[in-house]
């Protein structure tokens, strides 16, 4: 059966948001709300891809604490205002208003119970009450300023606006519709990008220190990951390729190649002390059973080996050789080969220089009319909810004047 031709698109709409996903939604949703015409256009097959896949399936919609402490910027004070006027506390209620059920996993983080399409949906029935047009397989093909307004060429036709808001995004997951093209339209209308690195990422190891950890893809132990000004305690987590888990997503967002980043193997406790109290109380205990309480067993044997220390009962060291040993492994420096890349990074740092935006209204000094929102901008929070609460503040200032 041949399909049906798509419908034509609209000649004149008041704002035309380019990028259905989490800010570009909110956006929409907004301003339709404000009685303005909103048509919303995408490349990709559907909407909200990313939503979709965020969270392990359940999307971490935001977090109890966000702030802009959380956020990585080249302007810090940037993302202040947009989520001081939409804060996690309008989020969930919106996501109470549509009845979806979620909890707190850990950290504040909070997560839908059931599905990440919960919030696909939420977002779709907000653009829907407010008559938001929404057209997906649509590639833009150029933008054009005119006298007042733009005018969008695009594969489904040409459509004029007063407000245009690019919500394109970062370069993260190309294959889930993710492209540069909100820095390409930056860029024609003479914008700075900071330059864009993948962020929240595991690390690639290589040689012989991936090779001797071969027996430990899957195991996991909570660390303190530090690098730069970066301190993360969290769970770090072996891999096939090297080291994954939130404390290496969150500290990637710090590190640079060739920098080395040091790992606390048992941040809970000061463990030079602890092996001491240990061999005076289990003197015959072998270093690597008292080892296995903190970690498992093939853990533990992994990190002696890694440091070349022969397991003894504990009476067979001094004091200063245990203290040694809990130093060692409380500052264990790993320099890693690279990272996975945009390939399995969850967002982008850098973007599209915030010194061009205001950030009130995410509007462009030098060019009225034109938005840019969400991940798109040089504003990147930590893992744990801050990048969707960002996407939905920034949409939702743009929201409120587009
Ligand atoms: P987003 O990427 O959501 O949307 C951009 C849209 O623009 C897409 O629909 C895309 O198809 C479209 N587009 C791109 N180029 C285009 C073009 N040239 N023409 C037309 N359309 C175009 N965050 C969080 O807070 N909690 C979480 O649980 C997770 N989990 C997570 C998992 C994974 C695997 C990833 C990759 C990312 C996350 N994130 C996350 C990050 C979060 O998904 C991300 O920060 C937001 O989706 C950013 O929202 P935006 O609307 O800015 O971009």
């Amino acid at each position: 059966m041949k399909e049906a031709a798509p419908k034509p698109l609209p000649e004149q709409v008041d704002v035309l948001v380019i990028g259905a996903g989490a800010a570009g939604l909110m956006c929409a949703a907004v301003a339709g709300q404000r009685g303005r015409s909103v048509l919303v256009l995408d490349h990709a097959n559907k909407v909200g891809k990313k939503i979709l896949m965020s969270g392990g399936g359940r999307c971490n919609f935001t977090n109890l604490y966000t702030g802009p402490e959380n956020f990585y910027s080249e302007n810090s004070h940037f993302c202040k205002s947009a989520l001081a006027r939409y804060t996690q506390w309008d989020f969930i209620a919106l996501v109470e208003k549509h009845g979806i059920p979620y909890h707190e996993k850990t950290l504040g983080q909070l997560f839908c119970d059931n599905k990440s399409k919960d919030i696909v949906d939420l977002l779709l029935a907000e653009c829907r009450d407010a008559r938001v047009q929404i057209r997906t397989r649509c590639s833009i093909e150029a933008v054009v300023p005119l006298d007042s307004g733009y005018r969008v060429e695009s594969s489904l036709g040409r459509v004029q606006c007063e407000s245009l808001v690019v919500a394109t995004g970062g370069l993260s997951i190309p294959t889930m519709g993710a492209s540069g093209f909100g820095y390409d339209i930056a860029r024609q209308f003479g914008l700075n990008i900071v330059p864009t690195r993948a962020a929240l990422v595991p690390f690639t190891l290589h040689g012989r220190q991936l090779e001797r950890q071969q027996e430990l893809p899957g195991s996991a132990l909570p660390v303190t990951a530090s690098c730069g000004e970066g301190s993360f305690h969290e769970q770090m987590l072996f891999t096939h390729r090297g080291l994954s888990g939130p404390a290496v997503l969150q500290v990637s967002s710090h590190w640079r190649e060739g920098e080395a980043v040091t790992f606390d193997l048992a941040p809970d406790r000061e463990l030079a002390q602890w092996l001491n109290q240990q061999r005076a109380e289990k003197p015959e205990a072998h270093l690597h059973t008292i080892l296995a309480s903190l970690w498992s067993r093939k853990l533990a044997q992994h990190f002696l080996a890694e440091r070349n220390i022969e397991s003894r009962p504990l009476k067979q060291f001094s004091p200063a050789e245990l203290a040694t040993i809990g130093e060692e492994l409380q500052t264990w420096r790993l320099v890693p080969a690279g990272t996975e890349g945009y390939r399995t990074a969850e967002v982008t740092l850098g973007g599209v220089d915030t010194d061009a935006v205001s950030s009130r209204t995410m509007e462009c000094k030098s060019q009225p009319g034109l938005y840019f929102i969400g991940e798109v901008l040089d504003v990147t929070g930590w893992l744990g909810g801050y990048n969707f609460q960002w996407a939905w503040a920034s949409g939702h200032a743009a929201g409120e004047v587009v």
